[in-house]
């Protein structure tokens, strides 16, 4: 028996259906926000997320999967969607003679060497989206509306934005001093992670986990004391945008993000699974200044988010109000005896080649067998074929919730069954 790799996880049978629906309503959103889709390569070059994402970034110094191809260039599984996404917008120069903000989206597996547990894999997916080159506050406000509309579309999870501003190049230079000097009369009792980003990252330090490092960052200097200006009014403009088209939304200024690109806004989308306890990010974003000249485009800001995938279906598993199994077949379609089989598979075929979406067990089922595996598939019919039926030249259609048992002929069997159809619908409307 040959094992997953440790951290990557199969998503089979019903999750894969409820992938698939996570993934359609995720695209069909953004399309209609005017967001293209995007594939861009999983592997690149290391360099691109050294420079993007940071070295003093966890995913950077400690998850990433780099390797040396063999002709020797130093390579990584892609561990997130934007820095790609920006090299792909440099190198296909998509920029040139095209209305801004350029607006895309995307959807694949990403690469973390993280301590596999729930929620965390080593290989997960992200859906995310990116709009480069018009420096709006609504550009911003949108794209906080359009992952949140996501989420509800999932069956309206209880969901909180939680929301910060790293304010412009000038306030967080401001408070990145104030922060190192608060710190380090603290540093020495700090975790390692803190000492290392006290001075190369100081804001990071503000999303430390660990107990006691939290009890220092408690009092430290708040971003809120150093915006200038134009900071706190964008920051401000965003707020009513978003609190004005149905975001409920708390501001948390501890929070920073782990990846070193952002500047302005930053966000992180959570839903509360019990009362008083909120599930991981479910997904989350923020504005970014220098990304796209970093890896060699021109110097236009952008924002984006990305939702992580696996962590929606959690959800959507622990939370019946957001169930979304995905459909079980229209017609679970049973011959009850050997000279049943040949004609029940060629009817099979006729109903699939309509549109029909139908299970065929390939054997010979007694009735309750074939009743019982229906149910389980979350079949809506059962299709049922034996000597009666044969000899009257029709099928037994039994609808799987109500018991409802109805003939269906088969000379007229496309008018039987969109009938059949057609009325289970419109009783399901009522
Ligand atoms: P991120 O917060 O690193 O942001 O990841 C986004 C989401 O991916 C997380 O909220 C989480 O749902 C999911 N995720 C991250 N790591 C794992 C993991 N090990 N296992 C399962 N799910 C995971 C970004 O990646 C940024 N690129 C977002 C962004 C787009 N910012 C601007 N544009």
């Amino acid at each position: 028996m040959i094992n997953p790799v440790k951290g990557t996880h199969d998503i089979v049978y019903e999750d894969s259906a409820a992938f698939a629906n996570i993934e359609l309503r995720a695209k069909f959103i953004a399309t209609q926000y005017n967001y293209r889709e995007m594939i861009i390569p999983i592997i690149e070059h290391r360099e691109l997320y050294t420079r993007s994402v940071g070295e003093s970034s966890d995913i950077v110094r400690k998850e990433m999967y780099e390797f040396l191809d063999k002709g020797g260039r130093e390579l990584a599984l892609r561990p997130e969607f934007t820095a790609g996404v920006m090299r792909a917008i440099a190198s296909n120069k998509l920029y040139v003679n095209r209305e801004l903000p350029l607006k895309y989206f995307y959807c694949g597996p990403c690469f973390r060497y993280e301590r596999p547990q729930a929620g965390r894999y080593r290989q997960f997916y992200q859906f995310g989206i990116e709009a480069i080159g018009e420096p709006s506050s609504y550009l911003d406000s949108e794209a906080i509306i359009i992952g949140h509309r996501i989420l509800e579309s999932l069956g309206k999870p209880k969901l909180k934005v939680k929301i910060n501003t790293l304010g412009d190049e000038e306030s967080r230079k401001r408070y990145k001093e104030a922060l190192i000097n608060y710190f380090k009369d603290h540093i020495d009792e700090m975790c390692d992670d803190c000492k290392a980003r006290l001075l190369s990252n100081p804001l990071r330090i503000l999303d430390c986990k660990v107990e006691h490092d939290k009890e220092i960052v408690r009092n430290a200097p708040k971003i809120d004391d150093y915006l200038s200006d134009d900071a706190k009014i964008y920051f401000k403009s965003l707020l009513y945008t978003i609190k004005a088209n149905g975001i409920n939304y708390v501001i948390d200024d501890n929070l920073v993000r782990g990846l070193d690109y952002y500047s302005g806004v930053v966000w992180e989308y959570v839903a509360e699974i019990k009362k008083g306890e909120e599930s991981l990010a479910l997904g989350g974003g923020g504005h970014y200044n220098n990304l796209l000249k970093e890896v060699g485009g021109p110097d236009y800001e952008g924002v984006g988010f990305s939702l992580g995938i696996e962590r929606l279906m959690d959800l959507l598993r622990s939370q019946i109000s957001c169930k979304i199994e995905g459909p079980g077949p229209d017609f679970y379609a049973s011959a009850l005896n050997e000279d049943a089989l040949d004609m029940m598979f060629s009817i099979v075929q006729k109903l699939r080649d309509n549109g029909i979406m139908v299970h065929l067990p390939y054997k010979v089922k007694s009735i309750s067998s074939a009743l019982k595996c229906a149910s389980k598939m979350r079949a809506r019919f059962a299709l049922l074929l034996g000597d009666d039926e044969l000899n009257k030249g029709s099928l037994i259609a039994k609808n799987m919730q109500t018991g409802e048992q109805r003939p269906i002929s088969m000379r007229y069997l496309k008018r039987d069954v969109f009938k059949l159809m057609n009325d289970y619908f419109n009783e399901k409307k009522e």
